[in-house]
């Protein structure tokens, strides 16, 4: 997969293709599974996949053409920076929290290669709702968990605590308005995932 071109991306105003059958695609969206991160190891996407994984990712239906979502990529030392912020704010809140403790919070993104925080950037008093705007960044997230499952990694989308602290937001810079839609992990897979029970559908036929 590694040495495989990737096709280029359209550009503005070129026909497309109406449709792509695919029999693997349809195998891939049927049997997809979240990988758990706590078993991700390296390798993680190359720099070229990593950048498909991104463009492909924010290829969703967008009302208004607004891209109300923005992307912060952690891998390499990094994630343990960041990791190091985590650390302190748990041990912070925490008072009574373990070293064992502080050092997995701090861990955390070690899990995976590769860690992308997507981060929903709404336009806010616009006449496309709040709602559609958080939808389209959701439609992100499984984007990139699709894509990255079409390249051979296992990809999990996780918000744990972080993606809710306020310290840890400042952190991030994120502005009025922005919230973390998900931290989707990636990486090469070192137990394959099981299937979980799943509830039927809840459908009617109005
Ligand atoms: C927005 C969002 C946040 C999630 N956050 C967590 C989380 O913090 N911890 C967790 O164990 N699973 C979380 N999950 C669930 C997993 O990503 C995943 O959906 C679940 O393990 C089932 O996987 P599968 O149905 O994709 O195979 C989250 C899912 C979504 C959509």
């Amino acid at each position: 997969m590694n040495d495989t071109p990737f096709p280029p991306f359209p550009t503005p105003g070129e026909r497309l293709a109406p449709s792509h059958a695919s029999a693997d695609t349809i195998v891939l969206l049927s049997r997809r599974r979240s990988a758990t991160a706590i078993t991700m190891a390296e390798p993680g996407p190359t720099p070229a996949q990593r950048d498909r994984l991104l463009g492909i990712a924010a290829r969703v239906p967008d009302h208004g053409k607004l891209a109300p979502w923005r992307f912060i990529v952690f891998e390499g030392e990094a994630r343990a920076r960041f990791g190091k912020t985590l650390g302190e704010v748990y041990a912070d809140t925490h008072p009574d929290a373990t070293d064992a403790q502080i050092r997995f919070e701090s861990e955390r993104l070690t899990r995976a290669p590769l860690v992308v925080a997507v981060i929903s950037n709404v336009v806010e008093k616009h006449k496309v709702p709040e709602w559609e705007q958080i939808l389209s960044s959701g439609a992100v997230c499984q984007n990139l968990l699709i894509a990255a499952s079409a390249m051979g990694f296992g990809a999990q989308w996780l918000t744990e605590w972080y993606a809710f602290d306020p310290r840890v937001k400042d952190s991030l810079n994120l502005r009025s308005g922005e919230r973390v839609a998900g931290f989707i992990y990636i990486g090469s897979v070192t137990d394959e995932p099981v299937e979980r029970a799943r509830p039927p559908a809840r459908v009617e036929f109005w």
